[in-house]
């Protein structure tokens, strides 16, 4: 069938709007009317990569909410017509995803950033025939239709309205889930968190959830702060790395609880490590390059480092875990949104880019 999705050509060209062709669901695969997708940084990696990363023209899209239309053989979760939020794919049979850790699967690149199936086929292609990368986090979501695999499919209330449901696929469920699932914060305890955009935003909201009782918002831009003081920031901190460690120490005495870092940025990462107590943990979200060194004595004295994937989420129970949270007027997320029509996708990314919106969700044409 004939669809409307945006399709990017060159890493650091914009999205075009293009009818593309979308094949039927295989097996283990359904056919979603996606409703509306969040943009999230990742989708958008392309522009800081040189040109050669670039796998060629794909539908990326990793935030998608809809309903199904279809499904192909052996789909047992889901049925047409439910409505479904979608989030990234794992293997399902590798040791990691044994654990239930999924964000962790040893074969995440190729089930999400290979540019189509594992098997090296596309859902897409193009009006000259041509292909047209699909299956980006298992999904490809900025089009009106698109086939995803079963394991991206997590079943939600119909009661929601989809247009806010997407970015629990992906931004919000990381800065959630590095809270509440990796950090795991306690009650009284004190959290740092370093950029105060979509994940950090969430995982403000998360720690306020988790009854932290000192949440420190650190960012450049004032707005971002003031935000992170209305969903529940108790301290906000902008200036140089050392003024943001000297800041924190002041307000916690002994050094934070927990850390975690989404600017990606080191000095900002070096900043809060430093200022971590002796038993303090940092989670690092934010994609940052290159090497990041910190001072070997400070990790032998008992403070640990660790990456963290999707929030340690296993989304088929933490996405409703967190729909749930959002019905009951404890985790408002959706006041981070800004929607756009999937034709204006290059606004929404410039007035990402600008920061005058947190979390863009594109909204399809039908
Ligand atoms: N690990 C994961 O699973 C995962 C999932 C989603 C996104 N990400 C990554 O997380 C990062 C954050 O995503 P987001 O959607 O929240 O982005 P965002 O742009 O909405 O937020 C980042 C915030 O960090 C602030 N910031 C950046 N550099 C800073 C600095 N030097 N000093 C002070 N503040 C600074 C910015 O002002 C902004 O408010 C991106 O790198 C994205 O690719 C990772
Ligand atoms: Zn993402
Ligand atoms: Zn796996």
């Amino acid at each position: 069938m004939k669809t409307t999705a945006a399709v990017l050509r060159a890493g650091n060209g914009p999205f075009t709007v293009e009818t593309l062709e979308v094949g039927e669901p295989g097996p283990h695969e359904v056919l979603v009317r996606v409703v509306a997708a969040g943009m999230c940084h990742t989708d958008l990696l392309s522009r800081e990569l040189p040109p050669e990363f670039f796998g060629g023209p794909q539908v990326y899209g990793h935030e998608g909410a809809g309903v199904v239309e279809a499904v192909g053989a052996g789909i047992g979760s889901v049925a047409v017509g439910d409505h479904v939020v979608l989030s990234f794919n794992s293997c399902g049979s590798c040791p990691a995803c044994a654990k239930r850790r999924l964000p962790y699967c040893f074969n995440f690149s190729l089930h999400n950033m290979s540019g189509g199936r594992p098997d090296g086929t596309s859902a897409f292609s193009d009006a000259t025939g041509a292909r047209v990368g699909s299956h980006y986090f298992g999904q490809s979501s900025f089009a009106n239709h698109t086939v995803v695999a079963e394991s991206s499919v997590v079943k939600v209330d119909r009661s929601a309205p989809l247009t806010k449901m997407g970015p629990l696929g992906c931004g919000i469920q990381t800065g959630a889930g590095a809270i509440l699932n990796t950090l795991k914060v306690e009650s009284g305890s004190s959290v740092v968190i370093t950029g105060a955009g979509a994940l950090g935003l969430s995982a403000v909201m998360a720690a306020k959830v988790a009854g932290a009782g000192t949440i420190i918002a650190v960012d450049r831009h004032e707005s971002r702060l003031e935000l992170a003081s209305r969903f529940g920031a108790t301290h906000t901190v902008s200036g140089s790395p050392e003024s943001i460690t000297a800041s924190i120490m002041q307000t916690t005495g002994h050094g934070a609880d927990y850390a975690f870092d989404t600017t990606g940025n080191a000095a900002i990462v070096r900043a809060s490590h430093a200022a971590l107590n002796v038993i303090g943990t940092i989670a690092l979200a934010g994609v940052g390059f290159g090497d990041l060194t910190v001072d070997f004595l400070s990790m032998i004295s008992g403070r640990t480092i660790t990456g963290v994937m999707e929030g340690d989420s296993y989304p088929h129970e933490f996405i409703p875990h967190l729909a749930s949270l959002n019905a009951q007027g404890k985790f408002p997320y959706d006041e981070l949104i800004t929607e756009f029509p999937l034709e204006a996708i290059n606004d929404a990314e410039a007035a990402s880019a600008s920061g005058k919106v947190i979390k863009p969700v594109l909204v399809m044409p039908s």
